[in-house]
């Protein structure tokens, strides 16, 4: 192909999901030094500055699109920020170096280190906005659950779409004093709760991936967070969907002046539009989607996935890493 001829705007391919890979491993294998140190901001600076460098050596022509880490004025990758060598497809990306800062510093299970990609102009911002509720399972939940229903009656049409009792459905959910009465009402159809200290991208993952022990994950959670299980639904052809939850009048007026809309069922193909979505992560702390990051004499092993919604094709990549060439 000459240089006339060369396309003005390349899609993502196969190739990027496993290059974006190489930066959560090198998110998870920096901040393990810091599992379970009580530091959750200095283990969030590892993996942030990792990303960073990392994403800095592919050849993509990246925008952050979902950054995060406003809280807790936490280190973050921003909104908007270029990453990537500039060269290449041009994408909205999703960062959360870690998900599950506090997870990590206690040295708790389930945290993990993740990146989503999408063609440009495709992935919503949601920023402004810092909650939103949620409901995700997997395909048998499309046409089924109804977030706007009562969570009982969901549990009752998810098991009958399931062929299973409602006693065996298991419901993921962030154990959180906002969600008291959700739990309470969980319990109250005969369900069980999974209840998660945090990180709900994993929670919402492993209810939409095939042969977990969760059928259904629910309740308010991070928008940044929500857009980026929608990556992953999107390969994993599960279902979600959201409402964006603002705190107060304040935060409901910047959301949309930002062109959200309060009232609007976000489902899947608004939350990123197009058929073209990868998502990866790798494990900082043991969790039932990946294995933690350890260091094992000389090397250090990772975990990762890698989800490409254009193939449907979920991967699965263990690493060995040398620690000398980490030092
Ligand atoms: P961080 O580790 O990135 O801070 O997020 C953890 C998390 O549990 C998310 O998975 C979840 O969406 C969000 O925080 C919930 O927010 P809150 O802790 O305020 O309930």
């Amino acid at each position: 192909m000459t240089a006339d001829s060369a396309p003005l705007y390349e899609h993502p391919d196969r190739n990027l999901a496993l290059e974006l890979v190489r930066a959560t491993e090198a998110a998870a294998i920096r901040a393990q030094p810091f599992i379970g140190k009580g530091d959750k901001n200095a283990a969030d600076g590892a993996a942030v500055d990792a990303m960073r460098k990392f994403l800095g050596t592919v050849d993509f022509d990246g925008v952050i699109v979902i950054g995060e880490g406003e809280k807790d004025e936490a280190p973050m990758l921003f909104n908007g920020e270029h990453v990537g060598t500039g060269r290449g497809p041009a994408c909205d990306i999703a960062v959360d170096p870690i998900d599950g800062t506090s997870l990590t510093a206690a040295g708790r299970q389930n945290a993990i280190s993740m990146l989503a990609a999408s063609d440009r102009g495709t992935m919503l911002d949601a920023s402004s906005v810092f909650y939103m509720n949620k409901i995700v399972t997997d395909a048998d939940g499309i046409g089924v659950i109804d977030i706007d229903r009562p969570i009982g009656d969901n549990i009752r049409a998810l098991a009958k779409a399931k062929g299973k009792d409602v006693g065996d459905i298991r419901v993921a959910v962030l154990d959180r004093p906002r969600h008291q009465q959700l739990i309470e009402d969980i319990r109250a159809a005969g369900a069980g709760t999974r209840l998660m200290l945090d990180g709900d991208v994993a929670g919402g993952i492993n209810a939409a991936r095939y042969g977990t022990r969760i059928d259904m994950c629910v309740g308010t959670g991070g928008s940044p967070e929500g857009v980026a299980t929608a990556c992953a639904i999107k390969a994993l052809g599960g279902f979600i969907q959201t409402r964006l939850a603002p705190k107060d009048d304040d935060e409901r007026q910047k959301g949309i002046d930002a062109g959200l809309d309060m009232d609007k069922l976000y489902e899947a193909d608004d939350l990123v539009s197009g058929d073209n979505t990868f998502f990866v992560a790798t494990g900082v702390t043991d969790g039932g989607l990946v294995a933690g990051v350890k260091r094992l004499g000389p090397i250090i092993r990772t975990e990762s996935i890698v989800l490409r919604s254009h193939s449907g094709t979920i991967r699965r990549i263990e690493a060995d890493h040398l620690v000398e060439k980490w030092l």
